[in-house]
């Protein structure tokens, strides 16, 4: 079996390496691996496991720009590992050099959603439901990758040598459907998992934290509830136990109304779902629109920076109805970020079984 797959790879690179030759420069500089891609099975769906090979064709084409429709941006150009598959800028590019409309959110811990799981809140204002679906807005979006024609991008994939392989090995046939697309890239997406920050380590009882990083976490949940919302003690092994969205004063007039674009409702305006702050040290800059450049920042805004936005949450309040100003002193920062970054998971940033398959010649 091993030479057999040993022998496809080695078959298959020559042709691709032949195919991609003839293209332009972005998509010459990349060169697919088509060797077996190890990736364990931990992803989750509606109605069990997916299969380990389902995920590794996930990994493939999450990595592979040919899903764009200038061939020159993946899901990996904005989702990058080391950033906990975040941006380090406010917002990402897209095909052509378009700006995406808000910060690209990490992706790790991510629900799927549907039938069985109930809503996943996908996206800052949770307007996808169901990963599945979700995953393939990108690929058609204006803006992120331009392929609004997905039978187009079926014939595409039809076209690249090496997805014969993966198809026949993740669904028993090289016929190509865009289901099968959604599927493996929701297969690959759900199973970036993080559980082995330094706080999920704590939580086990198997690492303890420093002075510092205790007086943070004692900040965190107890003097100014940040944890009130965040939840990162509830949800340290897992999802996000809170899906409720939130206006947090950061303008007086939001120019991305966030859950209100969706609704129409007033009400709605200005709220955005409350992120996970794992991995927070990695996924600078901050908000949905990116303009907190670091954390002490983001500290600066709950300190002295609530605006009076009239549908401010009451937990921002003070009892005469007006911003709370938290008055964090600067050796308290100091503290919470220390804490903060205890939510870092180096191995999930690290993990080859995440990292592009396309090796660079
Ligand atoms: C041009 C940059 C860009 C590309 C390319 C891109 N994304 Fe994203 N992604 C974003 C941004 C920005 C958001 C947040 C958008 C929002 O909330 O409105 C996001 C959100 C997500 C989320 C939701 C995470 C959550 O916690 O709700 C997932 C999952 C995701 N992207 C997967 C993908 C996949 C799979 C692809 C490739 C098919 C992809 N993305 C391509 C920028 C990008
Ligand atoms: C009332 C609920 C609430 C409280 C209390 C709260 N937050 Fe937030 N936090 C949010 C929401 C909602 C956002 C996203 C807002 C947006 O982008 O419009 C956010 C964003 C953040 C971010 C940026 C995350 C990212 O990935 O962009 C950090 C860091 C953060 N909060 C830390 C804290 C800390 C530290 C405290 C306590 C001092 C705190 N929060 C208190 C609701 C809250």
């Amino acid at each position: 079996m091993k030479t057999k797959l040993l022998i496809i790879a080695v078959v298959t690179t020559a042709v691709v390496g032949n195919f991609i030759s003839c293209k332009k420069e972005d998509s010459a500089s990349i060169k697919p691996t088509t060797a077996y891609l190890d990736l364990p099975a931990i992803a989750y769906n509606y109605s069990g496991q997916f299969p380990n090979e389902v995920a590794t064709l996930g990994r493939v084409l999450f990595y592979d720009a040919h899903l764009s429709v200038n061939n020159a941006v993946a899901c990996g150009s904005c989702h990058k590992q080391a950033l906990a598959f975040s941006d380090n800028v406010a917002f990402s590019r897209g095909f052509e050099n378009h700006l995406a409309l808000r910060n690209t959110l990490p992706i790790q811990n991510i629900p799927m959603g549907g039938p069985f799981f109930g809503p996943a809140n996908l996206f800052w204002d949770g307007r996808a439901q169901f990963l599945p679906a979700m995953v393939l807005m990108p690929i058609a979006n204006h803006i992120e990758m331009g392929m609004s024609d997905l039978n187009a991008l079926v014939e595409r994939l039809k076209g690249l040598p090496y997805y014969d392989n993966l198809f026949q090995e993740a669904y028993g046939s090289t016929e190509i459907t865009k289901d099968e697309v959604s599927t493996a890239l929701a297969a690959f997406t759900s199973s970036i998992f993080s559980n082995k920050t330094r706080f999920d380590r704590y939580m086990m009882g198997q690492a303890s934290l420093s002075a510092i990083e205790q007086q943070g976490k004692d900040l965190f949940s107890n003097k100014y509830n940040c944890n009130g919302c965040h939840h990162v003690e509830q949800s340290f092994f897992g999802y996000p136990t809170d899906s409720s969205f939130i206006n947090i004063g950061l303008d007086v007039n939001y120019s991305d109304n966030g859950v209100g674009l969706i609704t129409g409702n007033p009400a709605d305006n200005g709220k955005f779902r409350i992120p996970s702050l794992r991995n927070v040290a990695l996924t600078a800059p901050y908000m949905h629109d990116g303009r907190f450049a670091t954390l002490d920042e983001v500290l600066e805004h709950y300190s002295h920076g609530i605006a009076n936005h009239p549908n401010l949450d009451s937990r921002l309040k003070t009892p005469e109805n007006t911003p709370i100003a938290m008055n964090i002193s600067s050796q308290e920062k100091v503290a919470i970020v220390a804490f903060l970054n205890t939510f870092t998971d180096y191995s999930m940033i690290t993990d080859p079984k995440f990292s592009s398959p396309f090796k660079v010649r």
